[in-house]
């Protein structure tokens, strides 16, 4: 056949509140148009993030009713670390409530004033975290991420000859670990090839540096190895994600994406000595190291989703219907990152709308138009978000002004993406009338959360 299907059949269901175009003028004038400030229950179709809005199984519901809540080894802990232990194949699991609290403790216990950690491209909370005890994040991404429109299968790389000479001027003794983010979130949700891991761990080994993988999309990432990398094409995905495993010395996790949880996460090692003192932290911010901060429902959950997410037929239809949208996107000439990544799509703000300057935020104004046309929520990755100094308030463009719709796993339809498709083509009908936005006010960190805008 070659109609694709969502490989699963629906049976609960959450409606969704149709508003009128004038409604949402309102709503947005009202969030003081900033997307994250509306109330989700306004919103048509949320494609703010892919972060804990994926669709349970029934199977996984299920697992939450047997949760064992209680507070030391419970058996829920030892389906949780089982589980993690034979797809992540490392020796010490240590269970948090996200991502960003794994990587709290790692860098807690790793970080320390000066060093240099280098990575394809740091999330913001990696990045955050890192700086928060004195390091340096520096972003290595491949020469081939540049082009936003070729269609190089492994955009997501590290630059290696970039990481060689970091490691040559910074001396491995300031760099106590290497990271790889699969996929790679912030570089357009590309993925990373297996060469490019075996060689980075080829030079992480050498140098005595520890390797670790940002492991959020690990499952969409040895798939795209799968259908992209010579000689994986009859490897089961299972097995190309233990490889992946196998040449790192640990990882973190956030469970609230490839693992379909609400709410979940975890940090892995083979080191003992290390996990000891990453126990004791976790002891005093996340909790008892059989939970973490997790209830035994939610660890029960994330055991389920580890398992469901390696499944090739449902990573086939992810993929295909992320490629679905970019393709008619590309076959409407609207600018958009290619090839398709595996979590979302990116709009290219900046040649969506080139009469905008960066510093009136094109991103932003796209993010507002589309909610207004169709109450669709995307997060601007651009000048709003990477574009100003916490420290002097100064402003600059950022290298890209990106509108990313982040897609939930299993929770939308092909008729919703159609619909995305139309509202996006409406907007890029009357692209010559959109103005640019302004700052009205902002904190000095993170301020794409919280600031306020209006039109210029
Ligand atoms: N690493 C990557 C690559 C991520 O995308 C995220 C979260 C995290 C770490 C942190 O995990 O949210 O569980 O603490 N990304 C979400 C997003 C928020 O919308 O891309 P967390």
């Amino acid at each position: 056949m070659k109609t694709i299907i969502e490989p699963f059949r629906i049976k609960m269901v959450e409606p969704i509140n149709l508003t009128t175009r004038e409604q949402r003028e309102q709503l947005i004038e009202a969030a003081r148009y900033n997307p994250f400030l509306l109330r989700a229950e306004d919103v048509i179709i949320d494609l703010l993030t892919d972060s804990g809005t994926s669709a349970m199984s029934a199977e996984a519901w299920a697992a939450m009713m047997r949760g064992d809540e209680s507070y030391a080894g419970a058996r829920s802990w030892y389906r949780f670390r089982d589980t993690v232990k034979e797809i992540f194949g490392f020796e010490q699991v240590i269970p948090t409530h996200q991502g960003r609290a794994a990587e709290h403790i790692l860098f807690g216990v790793m970080v320390q004033a000066g060093s240099v950690i280098p990575n394809n491209t740091h999330f913001d909370t990696t990045r955050a975290n890192i700086e928060f005890f004195g390091g340096k994040a520096v972003d290595l991404p491949c020469i081939e991420a540049d082009d936003l429109d070729s269609d190089y299968p492994f955009k997501g790389n590290m630059n290696i000859g970039a990481l060689k000479k970091l490691i040559a001027t910074e001396g491995p003794a300031r760099i106590p670990l290497i990271m790889i983010t699969v996929t790679n979130n912030s570089g357009g949700g590309q993925p990373v090839s297996m060469e490019n891991i075996r060689e980075i761990s080829r030079i992480a080994k050498d140098a005595g540096i520890p390797f670790y993988m940002d492991a959020c999309r690990f499952a969409e990432n040895a798939h795209f190895i799968k259908r992209r990398e010579a000689g994986f094409e009859n490897t089961p995905t299972i097995d190309i994600a233990k490889e992946m495993f196998s040449h790192a010395d640990g990882c973190t996790m956030s469970a609230k994406k490839d693992a379909f949880a609400n709410i979940g996460g975890f940090l892995c090692t083979n080191d003992a000595e290390l996990a000891h003192r990453e126990r004791n932290a976790l002891i005093l911010s996340e909790g008892f190291p059989t939970y973490g901060g997790l209830a035994g429902r939610d660890l029960e959950a994330v055991a389920v989703g580890l398992r469901e997410v390696l499944d090739e037929d449902y990573l086939d239809y992810r993929l295909l219907s992320t490629r679905y949208v970019v393709q008619h996107l590309r076959d409407m000439a609207i600018p958009v990152v290619a090839p398709a990544g595996g979590h979302a799509v990116y709009l290219d703000a900046r040649r969506f709308l080139p009469h905008i300057p960066p510093l009136q935020y094109p991103g932003q104004a796209l993010a507002v138009e589309l909610f207004i046309e169709a109450g669709i929520r995307g997060v601007e990755i651009g000048t709003v978000m990477f574009g100003s100094d916490p420290h002097t308030g100064e402003e600059h463009p950022a290298r890209l002004d990106l509108l990313r719709l982040a897609i939930p796993r299993r929770v939308y339809t092909q008729s919703h993406m159609d619909y995305v498709l139309e509202a996006i083509q409406q907007v890029w009908q009357r692209r010559d009338d959109i103005r640019g936005m302004r700052i009205v006010e902002a904190p000095k960190f993170l301020r794409h959360f919280t600031a306020s805008f209006d039109w210029v």
